[in-house]
């Protein structure tokens, strides 16, 4: 989703805005640009240079080639559209009438639609459609007054301006501003959604997502909620909403493979569906005890209280981080025999259950800075806090692929899944890390209440250890067999996904990542309903891909999958390799594993399957038209 990063120090920064938004590409963006400041004549008065343009950021940077914008500051955004079109007048950055003031913005202002009416009254004219264009109009204003006052052109004004404008604003915002008349001046701010500062040597950043800080600096801080801070080439000024001065130490950005490479892979997603083995191991290595099956044994950070007190389970996350909720919900239930709920974020907000003691809420993302899930948590956590009963407290987990994400700062309890960064807008490494985590809870869990005998414990840890092994040849065999048959379903307009019990989230991820990369229209049920209403659909253009896993529904599945069959729609199966597998038209084989396991690699084949149907179609596999990897807004 939209990316921000500006800088100021003492070099040219047209080309670090770049770099650094470079490194942000891969959030999904649809348009781009920058604004920097040109000094002029010594320090008192720049030039404001604006450069946007529509789609990709190399055509932003053809057009810097061109004409370079000059200047020691400035600020740069990649677009992802709410308000408006994906277009050049859209694009940021917005700039105030007098044209001296340029802002750039992610989130969204929910009450932009008063604020633009006043300013209209004003006679503010507007250039664009977005919600965005109304801050550099309302600093405009402000400054303006302050200078009427007798206050003079430095950046103390707009620290000022700013943060008043800011106490209008309802939403979430982080933003970004520099005015031509404090060309020493970068002033930042953020309410609700992400923003990072960057201490370089000499030069002082400000970003979205620490991945864009990399290469510049290693030293960062994350802004708080409604923090607002001032950058000038000599430092940095951090106040809080009251406007007391902060003082906070950076931490220093950990891990080395921040910002990835492709490697040999055509695309970053099938190089992140490669690194799943490896994925496991370092899950397995960490997490993973030899004397299972002690209680407690499971490496994760939850506390025995939690374990002992714990009566249910609520799971909140979005997309793919829902559907890996999901198996962690099937064994959290089945399994280790915790009642478990799995709830889409964005409706938990505002319709969420009455309240159930001794529960513990979970919250799920690869990002960690998804609005929904954010908010969603912050919800619950206010509701059960206004309760005076012990029993009602907020127990809350996150299972995060970024620890220094919001979400991960926000809670006490996180698992990282350390799966390393993702570049791809799929998830498919991320989802194997989630599911990982939920295996472990259920380990913790069930050897904890003992709720499984030793030896089902036991052999499930056994099973979990095999699978970097299962994955590797797995992932070799359907990166071909996928490859091969790709073409096949290039015409394609609709597929129906099937699984049932454990395997049922693994059909809805399938349809999921089949519609994000392929643009093909697809859906996933319990293969049960098929005949409640999807069967109309079939028909010879209308593939049906089953996953069918023996154990407690492998009959029903084959049984829903000849129904399917039946009405002539082409059948790929995703099953271990026997008697009824003729059935299929196309067999992706499945080792013969216990199906407690199964979900770790039946999503393989699926994933793979529509890695080479976008591949072969020639689509933007790792950044899809839409789509975003961080869903910051609402
Ligand atoms: O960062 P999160 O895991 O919270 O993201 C949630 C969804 O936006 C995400 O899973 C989305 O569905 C992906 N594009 C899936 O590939």
């Amino acid at each position: 989703m939209c990316g921000i990063f500006a800088v100021i120090g003492s070099r040219e920064v047209s080309s670090l805005l770049i770099d650094g938004l470079r490194k942000l590409e891969y959030r999904g963006y649809d348009s781009a640009g920058i604004a920097t400041i040109e000094n002029l004549n010594n320090d008192q008065i720049g030039q404001l240079n604006v450069k946007k343009s529509k789609g990709k950021l190399k055509n932003l940077s053809n057009l810097i080639k061109q004409n370079t914008p000059k200047g020691h500051v400035g600020v740069g955004h990649t677009r992802w559209a709410t308000h408006g079109k994906p277009d050049e007048i859209n694009a940021h950055p917005h700039l105030d009438s007098s044209g001296q003031i340029a802002v750039v913005q992610n989130g969204i202002i929910e009450n932009y639609r008063d604020l633009a009416r006043d300013l209209k009254l004003k006679g503010i004219k507007f250039t664009s459609e977005t919600d965005t264009e109304i801050i550099p109009h309302l600093i405009g204003l402000e400054i303006e007054n302050s200078l009427a006052n007798g206050l003079s052109q430095n950046e103390q004004t707009l620290l000022r301006a700013v943060q008043k404008v800011v106490t209008l604003l309802e939403g979430t915002y982080a933003i970004a501003v520099i005015w031509s008349k404090a060309p020493n001046a970068l002033v930042v701010a953020s309410g609700h959604a992400p923003l990072v500062l960057g201490f370089g040597e000499g030069e002082f950043f400000c970003a979205s997502d620490t991945p864009a800080l990399v290469g510049f600096t290693r030293t960062f801080l994350p802004l708080r909620d409604h923090e607002i801070a001032l950058l000038t080439p000599l430092g940095i000024e951090l106040y809080d909403d009251d406007g007391n001065r902060q003082h906070r130490a950076p931490s220093l950005l950990e891990g080395t493979e921040l910002f990835a490479d492709k490697r040999n892979f055509r695309h970053f997603m099938l190089k992140e569906i490669y690194e799943q083995p490896e994925t496991a191991q370092l899950w397995i290595d960490r997490f993973l005890p030899i004397d299972l099956p002690s209680q407690n044994s499971v490496a994760l950070p939850i506390s025995k209280s939690i374990l002992d007190k714990i009566e249910q389970i609520q799971i909140l996350a979005c997309g793919t981080s829902r559907h890996a909720g999901m198996v962690g919900a099937y064994l959290l239930e089945q399994f280790a025999g915790i009642p478990t709920k799995v709830y889409f974020a964005s409706e938990f907000r505002y319709a969420p259950p009455p309240l159930s003691p001794n529960t513990l809420t979970i919250g799920v993302s690869q990002s960690g800075e998804t609005a929904d899930t954010l908010a969603a948590l912050r919800m619950e956590k206010e509701r059960r806090d206004s309760i005076d009963d012990d029993n009602f407290s907020f127990h809350q987990l996150g299972i995060i692929n970024r620890v220094e994400s919001s979400l991960g700062r926000e809670l006490d309890n996180v698992i990282d899944i350390g799966s390393g960064i993702e570049i791809g807008v799929a998830a498919t490494k991320t989802f194997l890390g989630q599911m990982l985590a939920f295996y472990g809870l259920t380990l913790l869990f069930a050897s904890h209440r003992q709720s499984r005998t030793p030896q089902e414990i036991l052999n499930l840890s056994n099973d979990l250890k095999l699978i970097p092994k299962q994955l590797t040849d797995l992932i070799k065999k359907h990166d071909s067999v996928s490859k091969e048959i790709a073409h096949m379903f290039v015409e394609t307009k609709d597929v129906i996904f099937l699984g049932r019990g454990i395997n049922y989230p693994i059909a809805l991820e399938g349809a999921l990542k089949l519609k994000e990369i392929s643009y093909i229209h697809a859906q996933g049920y319990p293969a049960g309903e098929l005949k409640h209403g999807p069967i109309a659909l079939l028909d010879q253009h209308v593939p049906v891909v089953s996953i069918a896993i023996p154990g407690v529904v492998y009959e029903k599945v084959l049984s829903n999958s000849q129904e399917a069959k039946a009405r002539d729609a082409r059948l790929i199966g995703v099953s271990t390799y026997g008697p009824e597998s003729d059935i299929f038209d196309e067999l992706f084989t499945i080792p013969d594993v216990s199906e407690w396991v199964s979900p770790l690699l039946t999503v393989v084949p699926l994933q793979l399957f529509s890695y080479h149907i976008a591949a072969h179609k020639g689509l933007d596999v790792d950044q899809p038209r839409n789509l975003a990897k961080s869903v910051t807004v609402e």
